[in-house]
């Protein structure tokens, strides 16, 4: 995140259309609307400074738009859900730290600039297929994430509750200065990114990736044996990202851009739709058509090509490169057939957009103790069906989205050195999705890696 564009916005937005989405019963909110608590943080919300900057936001459109071209890939990595208790200095530096090694691998696998993007300083929404969770007898609200309500399973917890939006809004700051401190001031340079690298290549369980990581390791010493010490090496641009739940929350921060009067949702520099609200006259829809942010829309496998086509002429209708990102999340056992109508009906339009594909929320299993995980071969095999499908129609396979952690966490089963159901019971940790733990999120770059540079 360099800022040399950063305008500044100095107010709320007040065109009326974006307000529009008030009138389209938003699904998905809390039930705070009309407390005086709830007007009350939504005006200091609309008081306090902007979390990213616009002009941020459109370098971030400029390299999306290289992706589209297939000139750089996109990664996007992080929580199903961040917690305010978890945004400690370590647990974020191990998020960004993960996500900087695999961009290294991916850069190299792919040949390209890889776009590196947290789910992160921000992703606290979730949708929730149910409005209540019973357990035995008590039934209470279900969790709908920090912003909204806690965890905790009592009714004092599960209460919706306004002040959390600006909880959220600081977690997201402090969140983001570090980001920026790790990715800006030394600690991403490629070179200490390598060496991590090394260390994970140390376990013999990977050692079908010596090849590729010896590759890299060859590279970077060619590098330093002549004198090579560009500035590039040693800083990272890094974006934040999250689902576009909350739509008063993403409201009250969207600014009107100095520069140029238009406005930007500023809680982070990406925002997406979830599979679940993104019908084409819905509210969430209609909010983010209005703001210049580039926009990512999750389709799953019932979305027809007519869908990704009205999508764009919603979302994106002057075409502007790198507005629209399509993210398929398919299961790997239906992306071979679901993935290639869309992407052909989108590619005769002339459309160009960015398609990236998220391999886990296809891939949610029952463990047999219990516990909701996915598996490190189904979350392989729909990357796979995702590269094979885009290589058959010579499209542009732009990018990954992945919930991983930087953590030794057991939520995910399998990878080389495998995870297994009996270490669910003491490293479990995630309150939503399971997430790629720190070794799984690797070994799934270096895969991805062998599949770009076979592109
Ligand atoms: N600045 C370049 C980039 O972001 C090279 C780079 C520096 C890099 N540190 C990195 C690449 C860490 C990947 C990971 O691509
Ligand atoms: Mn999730």
């Amino acid at each position: 995140m360099h800022t040399p564009l950063a305008g500044t916005q100095s107010g709320p937005a007040t065109d009326p259309a974006l307000d529009a989405w008030r009138q389209m019963n938003p699904k998905q909110q809390p039930s705070w609307a009309g407390t005086p608590e709830h007007a009350r943080v939504l005006s200091e919300l609309g008081t306090l400074p902007p979390l990213v900057f616009a002009g941020e936001v459109d370098v971030l459109k400029s390299r999306l738009a290289a992706a589209a071209r297939g000139e750089a890939f996109l990664l996007q990595g992080g929580d199903c859900a961040e917690t305010f208790s978890a945004a400690t200095a370590d647990r974020i530096q191990a998020r960004v730290k993960t996500i900087l090694q695999m961009a290294v691998v991916l850069t190299y696998g792919a040949q390209m600039p890889v776009i590196k993007m947290g789910r992160m300083a921000g992703q606290f929404a979730k949708p929730r297929s149910s409005d209540v969770e019973t357990r035995g007898d008590v039934t209470l609200p279900a969790f709908r994430g920090d912003i909204v309500n806690g965890y905790d399973f009592t009714p004092e917890s599960r209460a919706h509750n306004p002040q959390r939006m600006i909880t959220a809004y600081n977690t997201s700051a402090s969140t983001l200065n570090l980001i920026r401190a790790f990715t800006q001031g030394g600690f991403a340079d490629l070179r200490s990114v390598h060496s991590w690298n090394q260390g994970f290549m140390a376990n013999p369980a990977y050692h079908e990736y010596e090849q590729l990581a010896g590759e890299i390791d060859r590279a970077v010493h060619f590098m330093e044996a002549c004198g090579a010490d560009f500035e590039a090496l040693k800083r990272a641009e890094f974006y934040a990202a999250h689902e576009a739940l909350l739509l008063d929350y993403e409201r009250a921060l969207t600014r009107t851009d100095s520069r140029t009067g238009l406005p930007y949702d500023t809680s982070g520099h990406f925002l997406w739709i979830g599979e679940r609200t993104r019908e084409l006259d819905g509210a969430h829809v209609d909010f983010l058509s209005k703001v210049k942010n580039p926009i990512g829309v999750k389709l799953g496998p019932t979305t027809t090509g007519q869908d990704a086509i009205d999508l764009i002429n919603k979302l994106d209708p002057e075409r502007e490169p790198g507005r629209l990102t399509f993210i398929t999340r398919m299961g790997a056992g239906k992306i071979r057939e679901a993935l290639p109508p869309i992407v052909q009906a989108v590619r005769d339009t002339g459309a160009q957009v960015v398609w990236v594909t998220d391999p886990m929320h296809g891939n949610t299993i029952t463990s047999k103790n219990g516990y909701k995980t996915r598996r490190f071969e189904d979350v392989l095999d729909e990357v796979r069906g995702f590269f094979e499908v885009h290589r058959s129609l010579g499209t542009v396979p732009g990018g990954l989205h992945v919930e991983m952690t930087g953590d030794d966490v057991a939520e995910c089963l399998g990878g080389s050195d495998p995870v297994v159901e009996e270490q669910f019971d003491s490293l479990y940790e995630t309150v939503v999705d399971p997430r790629l733990n720190h070794a799984q999120s690797l070994e799934l770059a270096f895969l991805v890696a062998e599949g770009l540079a076979r592109r």
